[in-house]
C-alpha cells in the first residue's frame, strides 16, 4: 500500500502521534502531509519536538484564511500529492478544515479514506467542525468510531455497517504514553508556582465562543467568579485566536486569571492531571480530563463528547457566569471514580490492523 497521513493542527498532531509510533514499530512506511493550518511554533513544532515525531514529508504551508480559501488551497495541495505519489490510502483525524480538505480530495480520487474519530455529533450545524465531521464521515471508507455511541450515530445517518469500526480514541494511547513522562519531565507546576489540587485550568478557543465579544466576556466573568468562590488561581494557556480577539474587543482578563502562552503537550497534560477542575470549550480537553479523572466544566451549549457527561466527568453549562459557577461547584463535589469510555489505549494498533 501507498499510505499517507494528513495533519495540520495541534489536536491532530497529539492524536495522530500514537499512529506514527505504531507505524514506526511495525516498519510501516507512509507519507506525512502537513497542511500548515497551524504554523505558530507553540501550536505546531513544539509538539513534533516534545513527542519525538518525524518531520513531515510534505508541508503545504497554507496558514490562516477564510474557511473556503483555506480549505480549497489545502484540497489542491493534497490532491497533487495523492496523485503524484499514487497514494491509495489516506488517513485523517478529527474535524478541522485540514480533515475536510483531506476527505474531499481523497474521495474524488482512486484512494480510500480512513477517518479517526468518526461519528461525533454536536447536532449544532453552526459549528464549522460539525460540517467537517458530517462531510468526512459520509465520504469516508473506514470510519473509526471511538465508542459504540458514535457508531450508532453513524448508523442513524444511514452509513453502511461495513464502513464502521469501534476502536476507542487514540487520545487514550497518547495519554497513556505521556502521563509518566510528563510527571518526570514537566516543571510546569514549579514554573507557575501551582499546588496540585489547588488551581483551575482553563482553555477557550472555539469560534462560537471567542469571536463573540459578549460570550467571551461572559466566560471570563464566570471563570473569575469560580476563582473567587473557591479561592484558587486560574491558569489559562491562551490560543492565538483568543488572544487576537481579546485585543480586538479591548477585553482584559480578570486578576484571578493568569494568561500564559500555549503549553506543550507534556506541560499541559501535567496541569490537566493535577488541576482541581478544568473549564474548557476544547474537544480534546473534555476527553483527556475524563481519562485523567479530573472534573471538567464545558462552556458550550452542546458537546459531541456526551459520553464524558454520562459517566459524570463533564457538565455542559453554556456561557452564563451563574451557570459556570454552579457547574464548577457541582463537579467539585462529585466523586471522580468514573470509568473513561474511550477505549483501552490500543486504538492506534487496531486502526492500523484494519486499514492495512
Ligand atoms: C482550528 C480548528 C478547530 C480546532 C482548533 C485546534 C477549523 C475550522 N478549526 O481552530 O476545530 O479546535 O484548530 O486548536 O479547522 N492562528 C495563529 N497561529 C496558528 C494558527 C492560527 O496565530 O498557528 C490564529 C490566526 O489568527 C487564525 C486564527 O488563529 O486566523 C484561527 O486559526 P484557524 O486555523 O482558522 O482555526 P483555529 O481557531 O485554530
Ligand atoms: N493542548 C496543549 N497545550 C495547550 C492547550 C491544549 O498541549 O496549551 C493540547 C490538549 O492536551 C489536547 C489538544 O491540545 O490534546 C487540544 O487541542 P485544542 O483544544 O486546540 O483543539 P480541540 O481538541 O478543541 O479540537
Amino acid at each position: 500500500h501507498k499510505f499517507a497521513i494528513v495533519l495540520g493542527t495541534r489536536p491532530e498532531i497529539v492524536k495522530l502521534a500514537p499512529i506514527l509510533r505504531v507505524c514506526d514499530e511495525r516498519c510501516i512506511s507512509y507519507s506525512l502531509i502537513h497542511t500548515g493550518q497551524h504554523y505558530s511554533d507553540e501550536l505546531d513544532s513544539v509538539f513534533f519536538e516534545r513527542l519525538n515525531l518525524p518531520k513531515p514529508d510534505y508541508h503545504l504551508d497554507i496558514g490562516s484564511d477564510s474557511h473556503g480559501k483555506q480549505t480549497s488551497k489545502m484540497l489542491t495541495g493534497i490532491e497533487d500529492i495523492v496523485q503524484t505519489e499514487n497514494v491509495d490510502i489516506v488517513l485523517v483525524q478529527g474535524d478541522t478544515n485540514t480533515v475536510l480538505a483531506g476527505a474531499i480530495a481523497t474521495s474524488k480520487l482512486d484512494a480510500k479514506l480512513g477517518h479517526i474519530e468518526a461519528g461525533l455529533r454536536s447536532f449544532n450545524r453552526d459549528m464549522p467542525e460539525e460540517i467537517n465531521r458530517i462531510v468526512t464521515d459520509h465520504v469516508g471508507d473506514f470510519l473509526f468510531a471511538p465508542t459504540e455511541e458514535s457508531a450508532t450515530l453513524l448508523r442513524n445517518e444511514g452509513i453502511d455497517e461495513s464502513r464502521i469500526y469501534v476502536t476507542g480514541n487514540t487520545i487514550v494511547d497518547a495519554v497513556q504514553a505521556n502521563r509518566e513522562i510528563a510527571i518526570e519531565k514537566s516543571a510546569v507546576l514549579k514554573e507557575h508556582n501551582l499546588t496540585p489540587g489547588e488551581f483551575i485550568l482553563m482553555t477557550a478557543h472555539r469560534a462560537e465562543n471567542v469571536d463573540d465579544p459578549d460570550r467571551l466576556a461572559s466566560i471570563l466573568s464566570g471563570i473569575d467568579r469560580v476563582a473567587r468562590e473557591l479561592d484558587y488561581p486560574v491558569i489559562y494557556p491562551i490560543h492565538p485566536r483568543t488572544q487576537n480577539r481579546l485585543n480586538e474587543f479591548n477585553l482584559t482578563v480578570p486578576d484571578t486569571t493568569r494568561l500564559v502562552d500555549p503549553l506543550d503537550f507534556l506541560d499541559f497534560l501535567r496541569l490537566e492531571d493535577t488541576a482541581s477542575l478544568v473549564i474548557t470549550d476544547s474537544g480534546g480537553v473534555q476527553e483527556e480530563t475524563c481519562i485523567l479523572q479530573t472534573p471538567c466544566v464545558t462552556v458550550r451549549d452542546s458537546t459531541e463528547r456526551p459520553e464524558t457527561v454520562s459517566v459524570g466527568a463533564n457538565v455542559v453549562v453554556g456561557t452564563d457566569p451563574e451557570d459556570i459557577v454552579n457547574g464548577a461547584i457541582e463537579q467539585l463535589h462529585k466523586s471522580t471514580d468514573w470509568e473513561a469510555p474511550f477505549g483501552d489505549g490500543t486504538a492506534a494498533e487496531q486502526i492500523l490492523d484494519i486499514l492495512l
